[in-house]
């Protein structure tokens, strides 16, 4: 007898939908933010230009889906009016990426296929703008350009300055451009100078975490489309939820959840998805999400964080600022930065970040009279893992 033989499906219908890169053909409980996309959107449908849209929100709320489902409803609607331009939709991913490598891909994602790529030297950016500029002439019709992680831009100003302004500057004249910009960092638009906080936040869409009741709907639609019927118990769905609300209220935590613990079930052969499934794959669970949000980070700020969790495990107490940006900088040299940043501020705005974030408690320490302002930063996740989760990301960004 093989290994294999006697294998079933068992409890899946359709396990595909609880994959991360699955796209709901139904985004629930996000109405508003919906109706919010489509007005800022509409004008494509009449020949105008959008509006720029800004969304963000905490990892897992939604922002990716909402904008693959509000974008495919609109590329539909303009294929049935005669009198809407044709769009075009161009996603960038801008982690690590310059102003400079996303206009490259920008420009290369229009080309013909008989054109050769452009090459990642060798143009100035004003060069590249121009290109950039001639394709989507070329091509005609409204581009909208979905810039992911735009907080992640080394020169954001520069790239959301330009391309929001080309047509008013006279670089197009047929083609027309909408910006949406994702984000989880709020504070992002802080660091944008006004005229480009302005011009991308014609709509800004904020997306709040989802609490259980919301998150049980999302659950129950995905199980109904994953399960054979009646397999799922709702009490394993109640508990997904309720897990994933009380820690960042993020509908990939949920769906992760349901889904290892649905492999675990599967595994087991056991008919049904129970709580006792639930209750064994959160800790697994859990540290691959706290793996997957501090990879989202840039780099700086995740050594500034590993700093923080250093020191707080040595020490059994949170660290000030001074403390944290110093042992950052022997951090980053040990990682192979040979002149990380030796700046108060660097260390602060990214603790700023850190704990809009949630990763950390920022309070004030009181110094007495005339002691000036000290800030202390609690790492509020459990600090073996951060410090084991951070290792594993180092290596792996090393090999
Ligand atoms: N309202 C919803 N209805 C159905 N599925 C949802 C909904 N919101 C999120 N999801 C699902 O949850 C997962 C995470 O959502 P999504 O990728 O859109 O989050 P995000 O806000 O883009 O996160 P990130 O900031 O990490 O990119 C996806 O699998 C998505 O399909
Ligand atoms: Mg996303």
């Amino acid at each position: 007898m093989g290994i294999f033989d006697g294998a079933t499906d068992g409890i899946y219908r359709d396990k595909d939908v609880l994959d991360e890169d699955y796209q709901p053909d139904q985004v629930l409980e996000r109405e508003d933010e919906i109706a919010d996309y489509r007005d800022a959107l509409l004008d494509v449908l009449f020949g105008r230009t959008p509006d720029n849209i800004f969304l963000y929100g905490k990892a897992g709320v939604g922002k990716t889906a909402v904008t693959n489902f509000v974008l495919g409803e609109l590329r539909a609607e303009v294929e049935t009016r005669d009198t809407a331009d044709p769009i075009h939709i161009s996603r960038v991913n801008c982690d690590s990426e310059t102003t400079y490598s996303v206009i490259r891909e920008l420009a290369n994602g229009l080309l013909p296929a008989t054109h050769s790529p452009y090459a990642a030297k060798g143009y100035s950016t004003s060069d590249l703008f121009d290109e950039l500029y001639e394709q989507m002439e070329r091509v005609g019709g409204t581009h909208l350009i979905v810039l992911d992680e735009v907080d992640h831009l080394s020169d954001p100003d520069a790239l959301l300055y330009q391309l929001p302004r080309a047509r008013a500057n006279g670089y197009l004249n047929d083609a027309r451009v909408g910006i949406i910009g994702i984000s989880n960092n709020y504070t992002f638009r802080n660091t944008l100078s006004s005229k480009v906080k302005s011009t991308l936040m014609e709509t800004e869409i904020s997306f709040s975490t989802y609490d259980a009741d919301e998150l049980v709907s999302i659950l129950e639609h995905r199980a109904d489309l994953a399960f054979q019927p009646g397999v799922c118990e709702d009490s394993a769905i109640t508990l997904c939820a309720a897990y994933a609300a009380k820690d960042d209220g993020s509908a990939r935590q949920a769906i992760d959840l349901l889904r290892a613990a649905a492999d675990a079930a599967w595994k087991a052969d056991d008919p049904t998805i129970t709580d006792a499934h639930v209750k064994d794959v959160r800790d697994d669970v859990d540290r691959g999400q706290l793996h997957d949000k501090i990879s989202d980070q840039t780099t700086n700020a995740q050594r500034v964080l590993e700093a923080a969790a250093r020191l707080q495990n040595k020490h059994g107490e949170p660290a000030r600022t001074r403390e944290i940006q110093e042992s950052y900088q022997q951090l980053a040299r040990s990682y192979g930065d040979p002149d990380p940043s030796t700046s108060l501020k660097f260390a602060q705005r990214h603790l700023d970040d850190l704990e809009m974030l949630g990763f950390v408690i920022k309070s004030e320490e009181n110094r007495g009279k005339g002691g000036g302002r000290s800030y202390i930063w609690e790492v509020d996740m459990d600090l073996e893992t951060v410090i084991d989760v951070r290792e594993d990301i180092e290596q792996t960004n090393a090999a």
